[in-house]
């Protein structure tokens, strides 16, 4: 169903802005890795456009893991010098949460040496060895600026480097010119042009949108189950209000991605035991329109719209746009008051969860203030225990996955140790 909502192209350069979001010099060594890698598989010949670009968005995740095990400004340091976590977390990240799970693998061994994956079985195995040189190349240009040669690969060609990716990535850069366009921030050019093949099914579209979410957890683990539960809870208040397939569907991608401008907002900012400073609100606050920025021209205007409405309140009182009931309708009013419930619910470094006295209570006083649109505020009191019942089940089932992934890092890491 995403497919109405979203093209290819517009997946992939959604993808890129969340991950310049949580780090701008990270997403643009992913970039350059992916164009490297776009120019020597051209070069080999023998890949479709299309297949190449599938390549780049693999490229551009490669290192989704080291938001989560590394501190992403010291990137030189833990690509070199302790690589492993980032590659374990990031190759289960790419395994459970997106479509690339049969080429996840390629994550997790990108920075072992050839001498140790030469015999793998693996489909992908000689992608994986253009990958690696691709991002040593970029990792190394960057260090040596304009003294980088690519002799310094050809070192390690049959230990660290499989010797024919040494030799494609010479006559890569003989005929692309890589170097100078990687200098001169041409690259992006290119790297847009190829990135245009790219195809993807409803299916892919629907779990990349999902793995934006789980990005999310990449800095705080409440955010995905808070926003998971908000998803469901929206949908069983949604489906007792009767909405249409459309709605419904509209209001599931606006709570969905409705927080992820939170990936802007500095974690130990959020984690401070004690309640905001103004100054501190005030920034909480810019992720609303740091989400709209995101997402702006990629989906659709009415989901960015109910998304953008999540703190807005009916009484016009709510943030960043202080809108009013006349601003807003029955999907704004959903996501509001599910999303005001279950961040009730969940304790914070600054309070105390909320009972369901305390909520009830709430939304009775919100539908006499004006603050809760009163047809939905008062459905949800109607059928509170039926509405959590159901979106905590499948709320429960929906974070499994999730779960296993952070399990079996630790037994993927030790076993690789
Ligand atoms: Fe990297
Ligand atoms: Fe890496
Ligand atoms: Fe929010």
């Amino acid at each position: 169903m995403a497919v109405e909502y979203i093209t290819s192209r517009n997946m992939v350069d959604l993808i890129y802005e969340t991950l310049r979001l949580m780090n701008k010099p990270m997403a643009h060594h992913c970039m350059r890795v992916s164009y490297i890698m776009a120019k020597m598989l051209e070069t080999y010949g023998t890949y479709e456009k299309y297949e190449i670009a599938d390549f780049m968005v693999l490229a551009l995740l490669h290192d989704i893991g080291a938001y989560k095990t590394d501190d992403v400004r010291k990137q030189l340091t833990f690509e070199a010098k302790n690589p492993l976590p980032h590659s374990v977390y990031g190759y289960l990240f790419l395994k459970y949460l997106s479509p690339l799970d049969e080429q996840s693998k390629m994550v997790l061994y990108h920075h072992t040496d050839y001498s140790k994956t030469k015999d793998m079985d693996y489909r992908y195995r000689f992608e994986l060895e253009v990958l690696k040189v691709a991002e040593s190349v970029d990792v190394w240009h960057r260090s040596f600026g304009e003294k980088f040669d690519c002799k310094m690969i050809h070192k390690y060609a049959g230990t660290k480097y499989d010797p024919e990716v040494c030799s494609l990535l010479d006559e890569a850069v003989e005929q692309y010119d890589i170097f100078t366009k990687l200098t001169d921030h041409t690259y992006r050019e290119a790297y847009s042009e190829s990135l245009d093949y790219v195809l993807l099914s409803d299916d892919e579209k629907e779990k990349y949108l999902k793995m934006l979410m789980y990005c999310t957890g990449l800095k705080d683990e409440q955010a995905v189950s808070e926003t998971i539960a908000t998803v469901y809870v929206c949908r069983e208040l949604g489906r007792k209000l009767k909405l249409s397939e459309l709605d419904k569907n509209e209001v599931y991608y606006a709570a969905l991605l409705h927080d992820i401008g939170m990936l802007a907002i500095p974690l130990e900012l959020l984690n401070v035991p004690r309640a905001f400073t103004d100054e501190e609100k005030n920034l909480i606050k810019t992720h609303v329109e740091i989400m709209e920025k995101t997402l702006e021209k990629k989906l659709s205007k009415e989901i960015i719209k109910v998304a953008a409405a999540h703190h807005e309140r009916f009484d016009g009182n709510g943030y960043p746009r202080g809108l009013k009931a006349s601003g807003m309708g029955q999907k704004e009013a959903i996501l509001q008051i599910s999303e005001q419930v279950v961040n009730s619910m969940e304790p914070k470094p600054y309070r105390t969860a909320h009972t369901k006295e305390e909520i009830v209570n709430d939304l009775n006083n919100g539908i006499i203030s004006g603050k809760y649109e009163a047809i939905v505020a008062d459905t949800f009191l109607k059928h509170y225990d039926e509405i959590m019942d159901k979106a905590k089940e499948k709320a429960d089932l929906a974070l499994v996955t999730h779960q296993k992934l952070l399990r079996n890092y630790k037994q993927v890491y030790t076993s690789l140790v």
